[in-house]
């Protein structure tokens, strides 16, 4: 149940690998009906709800347990966004209070990761540090369905569980942290705030592209990605302008979807970047992966040659060349584009950044958030040259 992939030279997508996702996903408007059939497949009679306060407090959780019927159900709501170790901590002893037999996640990917672990200690004893790191959990998890009420992270499809450890990104994999089932009903995210909607779906947009660009890559993330991208950069400003645009909103929940399974192919720098700006700057998770972006797409144009003409087809580019680096610059201005329109910061010197602070992010990069599955190989001249730019704003 590894995930695996073989690394071809030159840029190209892996065309040997092995691909497992098991989760079951029952994705469009009105697909929360689901949700009680879907539970009673599970045998879910006794379900923990995963989620944070908003949810609740919106209305949105219980609109979805009213889905439930006469199931009986208990909430855990102390969900937070980028959570700690302790949330995790609070999460398991939730559910080994009692005796549940399956989990529900409502919520952004905060609350799918926390469902995510929830479902796992729950069979699996110790304190949840133990299994901060790669396939540490021995027992399969209990039955799990998702329910995404942002279009953004692609949690519901991913083996990874992020969380914070003394003020870093930590992560816990496992292919065991796959849920059962996604319920992907895009009308939950209809009234997502503007600022929620540009954050998740610049998270999206990130996910497709970089994993796009990471040597895991294969023909499966491949084709994930491409479409995500067409589907994201094409529909979230409209998602941003008028949160009403029904097929906006179904084309971000898709993209982000897509995402999802990108992630197999796992994240390159840009996601590194973004975690040594978002504790400083408190920023939202997919506004700290967006700002690199353009960046990482200009500076990867080259070591994934092969790939960038359709990478430009899916951002809706003509380049007026097939020269990479031509490519490269004209889906960077894109996506400069589409930050500029979303009100997002285009480089770190407008987000605040102080121009002395860059050695120390570059180093925190390059030690903490290291990526042994980038195509462009950075030593810490070359990070903090990547920096210098995104500080001043110039992609060459
Ligand atoms: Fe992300």
């Amino acid at each position: 149940m590894v995930l695996h992939a073989v690394v071809l030279a030159g840029g190209d997508s892996a065309t040997s690998f092995s691909f497992y996702l098991p989760t079951k996903v029952v994705f469009g408007f009105g697909s929360l009906d689901a949700l009680s059939a879907e539970a009673r497949a599970l045998s879910a009679n006794r379900p923990l709800i995963v989620t944070d306060r908003v949810m609740v407090k919106t209305g949105i959780v219980e609109k979805v347990t009213a889905k439930l019927g006469d199931v009986h159900f208990e909430v855990f709501d102390g969900v937070e966004a980028e959570p700690r170790l302790e949330v995790a901590e609070a999460v398991a002893d939730r559910v080994r209070r009692d005796t549940f037999d399956a989990v529900i996640g409502v919520g952004g990917g905060s609350a799918m990761d926390m469902a995510k672990v929830a479902a796992a200690f729950a069979t699996n004893p110790g304190p949840p540090k133990q299994y901060v790191g790669n396939n540490l959990f021995a027992r399969r998890p209990l039955p799990s369905i998702m329910v995404p009420t942002t279009a953004g992270t692609g949690a519901e499809l991913t083996v990874t569980s992020m969380v914070t450890v003394a003020g870093h990104k930590q992560w816990i994999n496992s292919p065991l942290l796959l849920p059962s089932v996604a319920v992907v009903d895009p009308e939950l995210t209809i009234t997502m705030p503007k600022s929620v909607t540009a954050a998740t779906g610049l998270d999206a947009l990130s996910h497709n592209t970089e994993a796009y660009l990471s040597d895991e890559a294969n023909v499966i993330t491949d084709a994930a990605a491409l479409e995500g991208i067409k589907l994201v950069s094409g529909n979230l400003v409209k998602a941003y302008s008028d949160g009403n645009d029904r097929k906006a909103r179904e084309a971000m929940s898709l993209g982000a979807l897509l995402g999802g399974i990108a992630l197999h192919a796992r994240m390159v720098y840009g996601h590194s970047i973004g975690y040594t700006v978002a504790t400083r700057f408190n920023l939202p998770h997919g506004v700290s992966c967006g700002i690199p972006l353009p960046y990482i797409i200009a500076r990867y144009a080259e070591a994934v040659a092969p790939k960038m003409q359709k990478l430009a087809e899916a951002y809706g580019v003509d380049a007026g060349s097939r020269e990479p680096k031509k490519l490269g610059e004209a889906i960077a201005q894109k996506v400069k584009g589409i930050l500029a329109e979303l009100g997002v910061p285009r480089s770190l010197k407008e987000l605040g950044v102080k121009e002395a602070d860059l050695p120390n992010l570059a180093d925190e990069c390059l030690k903490t958030y290291g990526r042994t599955n980038s195509p462009v190989v950075f030593d810490a001249e070359k990070m903090n040259h990547l920096y210098t730019q995104m500080w001043q704003g110039i992609s060459e």
